[in-house]
């Protein structure tokens, strides 16, 4: 599957300019390109991505190579990517000449985070599509948050990876209130279980959200969670 995806996908000959190195400099390159492409394929799913102006949030982006091939694929669109690493380490999409990323180094779990994320969603002004690969423990709830909070999120990708650590349940109360007891503290099974509920779980912070494992994903961490809102279930914008 990544060979084919290498093959023939444009934006990844991109990844070959000097500019956007960063963005394929990650640990573990095909199991990077099998997520990316988990989310290319599950947008599509969605809606026409590649022809609509859009404005995709990159949650915990990482090297970055989700939001590069995004930019690259859907021009008219808008990408933030968002991470807590410095700008430094992300790919040179203005010497690359893509212009349609911004990068919000943030901490996510800080206090006002989501007022700032509100704004950047104001001054883009596109419908939004969250996004979230293996946000880490509380980010994944903080992405569910996001798509809840604000109108102008039409649809939410997220695939979580590892679980809550003890910092994030000492902080349940103020970082996310909305999440049960019962998700807190998994602490029975073995740990594909303890996954299968933890996503399940993530599931049912959003209304009528879907998840399914995706195999051709190069991990066992491949709950893709999908929702999207219409008028029915309160969304401002219809899919
Ligand atoms: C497991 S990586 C996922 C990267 C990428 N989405 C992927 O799937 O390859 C988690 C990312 O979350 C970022 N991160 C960790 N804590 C964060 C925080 N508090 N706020 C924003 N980003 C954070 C890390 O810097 C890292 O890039």
């Amino acid at each position: 599957m990544c060979k084919a995806y290498l093959q023939d996908q444009p934006a990844v000959a991109a990844l070959k300019q000097t500019a956007l190195h960063r963005a394929a400099n990650c640990h573990n390159f095909r199991q990077e390109v099998s997520e990316s492409m988990a989310i290319l394929q599950s947008l599509g799913k969605l809606r026409r991505w590649e022809e609509e102006a859009l404005h995709f949030v990159d949650l915990c982006c990482g090297s970055a190579m989700t939001t590069t091939f995004l930019a690259i694929s859907a021009p008219k669109s808008t990408v933030t990517a968002v991470d807590i690493r410095p700008p430094q380490q992300l790919p040179h999409f203005q010497e690359a000449g893509i212009s349609n990323v911004r990068y919000l180094c943030e901490d996510m779990t800080r206090p006002g985070f989501l007022e700032v994320m509100e704004q950047v969603l104001l001054d883009v002004a596109l419908p939004v599509i969250v996004l979230g690969m293996h946000c880490c423990g509380a980010l994944s709830v903080v992405a569910t948050q996001i798509y809840n909070r604000f109108p102008q999120c039409v649809a939410i990708l997220l695939c979580p990876c590892c679980l809550l650590r003890s910092l994030d349940v000492k902080r349940a109360g103020t970082l996310m209130p909305e999440v049960p007891k019962s998700l807190l503290a998994l602490e029975n099974g073995g740990p594909d279980e303890r996954y299968d509920r933890w996503a399940a779980g993530l599931a049912q912070l959003l209304p009528e959200a879907t998840c399914e494992r995706l195999p051709d994903m190069l991990t066992p961490c491949n709950a893709m969670i999908f929702a999207r809102k219409n008028r029915e279930n309160g969304g401002a914008l219809g899919v």
